[in-house]
């Protein structure tokens, strides 16, 4: 019978991709277009940055967004009952980098908006967005997944993605056929 080592790691190679900083640049391989999620918690407006926007279903319509569990605004998120994501155009990329770091007054200043009837905000310019009611919330690792349930949603046809690669901003360009 082949012997099989107690603890696997002690044969892992020096340049393991289990490596932190190796597992984060392979994930950054993965392009993504840029999002602002919003909430309406004890009276404020809250907003983040957010790549992890993904469609789960079109019926129902559910998308979900994960969330670091040392946010400052995890309870504004996970509490409030619903959240609002507005998909940046290209023109939004001073929005993307404002809204990923600073208070929420730092955040929303100078950022026009429009209240919507669930009291959330969405970014006036967004190239689409979606307001959810919270539906399911996942624990998962050092992040929470929410599940959110459309209740409104509205576009730009005109506008152009906002998208994230390889930790840089950038634009959608058409390859020639
Ligand atoms: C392009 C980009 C995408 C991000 N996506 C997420 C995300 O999906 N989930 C998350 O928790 N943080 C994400 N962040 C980080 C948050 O925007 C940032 O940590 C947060 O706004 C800081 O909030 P805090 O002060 O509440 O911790 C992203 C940041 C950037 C620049």
């Amino acid at each position: 019978m082949r012997h099989m080592p107690d603890d696997l790691s002690a044969t892992a190679p020096a340049q393991s991709p289990q490596d932190p900083a190796d597992y984060r640049k392979a994930l950054a391989c993965f392009a993504t277009s840029v999002t602002v999620v919003t909430s309406r918690w004890q009276d404020q407006d809250w907003g983040m940055t957010c790549n992890s926007f993904s469609s789960v279903s079109l019926d129902p319509r559910l998308v979900l967004w994960s969330i670091r569990k040392a946010a400052s605004s995890l309870e504004a998120f996970t509490q409030s009952g619903g959240f609002t994501v507005s998909v940046l155009s290209q023109s939004q990329q001073g929005i993307a980098r404002q809204f990923a770091s600073g208070d929420m007054a730092s955040r929303f200043a100078n950022v026009p908006v429009l209240r919507q009837s669930s009291q959330r905000v969405r970014l006036s310019g967004a190239a689409a967005w979606f307001d959810c009611q919270i539906h399911q919330l996942v624990d998962a690792g050092d992040h929470h997944i929410l599940i959110g349930q459309v209740q409104a949603f509205g576009q730009q046809d005109d506008a152009s993605a906002l998208t994230y690669w390889n930790s840089r901003f950038g634009r959608f360009e058409d390859l020639p056929t």
